[in-house]
């Protein structure tokens, strides 16, 4: 015994494992394994070989007999020329310490073999998970046949690393996946492993919803603006698994009736400005999402504008001008015969240019003024003539101021005024019919000079204001020209007859005469004048005859 440690100790086989290497070994039940010694023929020929299984023999061999134990009969087949053995129909019973002894040299050594059931038929439950992200986390479990040393989990082709949210569990069948989120949805397997075998499941399905996110509304055409009457396209649309949503739509908060993913408005009326956003759901989320919201302001055509005075332009007067439309004006100018309006002392603008102030209009306020009135969708613009009433002033009578007897008066008054002066006539004082600015009369009577007063009423303004003009009429002789020496003396003639028929015919007489001299009409008045008349002409004729 002795003897046999020291030997052993010596040649260095008896160490450790010895003649078979570090253990265990591995197999299958229903497997074969072969326990190979490090032996080599030349380290032969062995006189005797024990094989043993913990205290039970399993072969013993010598070059003359080899005798298996009974229940390793057709199970094992002995190589003598190493000392090693296969054991072959494994059960799990096979498992254990083998050992060998080997004579010459009392070589020794042992090993473990470890039998395992093959793993097979490998499954996750739940088959499939159909989660919602941030709110549930997935719990999958493996299960196999065999006898399992060790479990990976695959997500996709790359394995599954435990982590604050992904535990791995129970030796690592199940795994858990804390708050899952969208990037955990996949395929995901389990494999199983021992020494001897591995499979994998099939993989189940882990499905995570989420959304909707990023919900956007696009607006079509694109601007703030839009003219009254037209048409918008609304398109709201988000992120979300799966990707069917429903949609609602809200004005200024308020929700309305419409529901899916465009929103049409067709001719938009002033009314429906405001601030649009949409919002979408998701049924399977059950969460909501709303947009950003766009303003949509509706702004009406500018029509009728008209620039309208607040009072009569009087000068000396303030005055309003107020530029209007219907619409929906957002800005307005002011032009002044072609030229942009500059505000001075005098001339104010205000409310955004709707009303343009005069302190005192005057007549250099006079003009065409142009008020343009805008929106960013249309653009109209008013004219007003400013025609500042005044006067009426410079009150002036013209006419000959010196006539005779029978001839025409002629006087015109004329007065600075806007709107024109009406006039009104006077002579010393009392109202003489006229046909307003001129005061006319066929033939002079002397009874007609005298203080004449034309007096100008602008009805506007109110105002009054005269002139006056002193007419002298004069009972003046006849003193025709461009007649011949004969003529004159005819006339000298006439004027004999006219003195004698002067106690008759009076003042008409005289009026006749007058005619005769300056023109030929025909007089009225009475028939005896008349057959004076036709005597005179008669002498008149024969006298100039001669
Ligand atoms: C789930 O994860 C999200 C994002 O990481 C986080 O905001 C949320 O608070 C988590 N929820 C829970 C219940 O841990
Ligand atoms: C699965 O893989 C994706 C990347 O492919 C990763 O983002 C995700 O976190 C993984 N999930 C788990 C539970 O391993
Ligand atoms: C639309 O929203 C903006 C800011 O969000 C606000 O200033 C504006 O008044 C809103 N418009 C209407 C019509 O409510
Ligand atoms: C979120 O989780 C809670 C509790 O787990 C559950 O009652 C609820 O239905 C889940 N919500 C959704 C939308 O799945
Ligand atoms: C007006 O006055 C003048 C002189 O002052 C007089 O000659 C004339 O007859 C008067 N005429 C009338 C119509 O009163």
């Amino acid at each position: 015994m002795i003897y046999l440690i020291i030997l052993g100790t010596m040649s260095g086989l008896c160490e450790g494992a010895g003649v078979l290497p570090d253990g265990p070994l591995n197999a299958p039940v229903g497997g074969t394994v072969m326990f190979t010694t490090t032996l080599t023929p030349s380290d032969g020929p062995f006189t005797v070989v024990f094989w043993k299984f913990g205290i039970k023999d399993i072969i013993r061999y010598d070059p003359t007999a080899s005798i298996p134990h009974p229940d390793y009969e057709g199970r094992i087949t002995f190589f003598p020329s190493t000392a090693s053995l296969e054991l072959r129909d494994l059960t799990l019973d096979d498992g254990g310490e083998y050992a060998v002894n080997i004579i010459p040299g009392f070589l020794q050594g042992d090993t473990r073999l470890d039998i395992y059931e093959p793993v097979s038929s490998a499954t996750v439950t739940p088959p499939s998970l159909d989660l919602v992200e941030f709110n549930s986390s997935a719990r999958l479990s493996c299960s196999s046949s065999g006898s399992v040393t060790s479990y990976v989990w695959m997500n996709g082709s790359s394995e599954v690393t435990a982590s604050d949210r992904v535990h791995l569990t129970d030796g690592g069948s199940n795994l858990t996946v804390v708050n899952v989120s969208r990037y955990d949805q996949g395929s995901y397997r389990c494999r199983v492993f021992n020494p001897v075998s591995d499979v994998i499941s099939d993989p189940v399905i882990i499905s995570v919803s989420f959304g909707p996110e990023n919900v956007k509304m696009t607006v079509s055409p694109s601007q703030n603006l839009y003219k009254e009457g037209s048409d918008i396209s609304l398109t709201c649309s988000a992120e979300s698994r799966p990707p069917s949503l429903q949609f609602f739509w809200f004005l200024d908060g308020e929700q309305l009736s419409d529901t899916g993913p465009e929103l049409r408005l067709m001719n938009i009326q002033t009314t429906q400005s405001g601030n649009y956003s949409c919002q979408a759901f998701h049924s399977k989320t059950m969460r909501y999402e709303t947009s950003q919201p766009s303003s949509i302001t509706v702004l009406q055509k500018i029509s009728g504008p008209h620039v309208t005075p607040s009072d009569l332009t009087i000068e000396g007067n303030p005055v309003n001008l107020i530029c209007d439309a219907s619409g929906s004006p957002t800005a307005r100018k002011w032009m002044k015969d072609g030229s942009d309006l500059i505000p001075n002392d005098n001339i104010a603008l205000s409310d955004n240019n709707r009303v343009l102030s005069f302190n005192t209009v005057n007549r250099e306020n006079n003009g065409d003024y142009l008020c343009t009135i805008s929106n960013p969708v249309s653009s109209s613009e008013a004219k007003y003539r400013m025609d500042v009433m005044y006067g009426p002033e410079n009150v002036r009578i013209t006419g000959k101021d010196n006539v005779t007897v029978s001839e025409p008066i002629k006087l015109i008054c004329s007065a600075n005024s806007t709107p024109s002066a009406t006039f009104t006539w006077m002579l010393n004082g009392t109202v003489i019919p006229a046909n307003s600015p001129e005061f006319s009369k066929e033939n002079a009577e002397l009874s007609d000079g005298g203080i004449y007063t034309c007096e100008a009423l602008n009805y506007i303004t109110d105002r009054r204001s005269s002139a006056t003009f002193e007419l002298f009429v004069h009972a003046g002789s006849i003193q025709p020209s461009g007649l011949s020496a004969g003529g004159i003396a005819g006339i000298a003639i006439v004027c004999l007859i006219i003195t004698a028929a002067a106690a008759g015919g009076g003042y008409y007489f005289y009026r006749r005469k007058s005619n005769l001299n300056t023109d030929a009409h025909p007089m009225n008045n009475t028939e005896n004048k008349e057959n004076l008349y036709e005597e005179i002409s008669a002498v008149y004729e024969n006298v100039k005859a001669h």
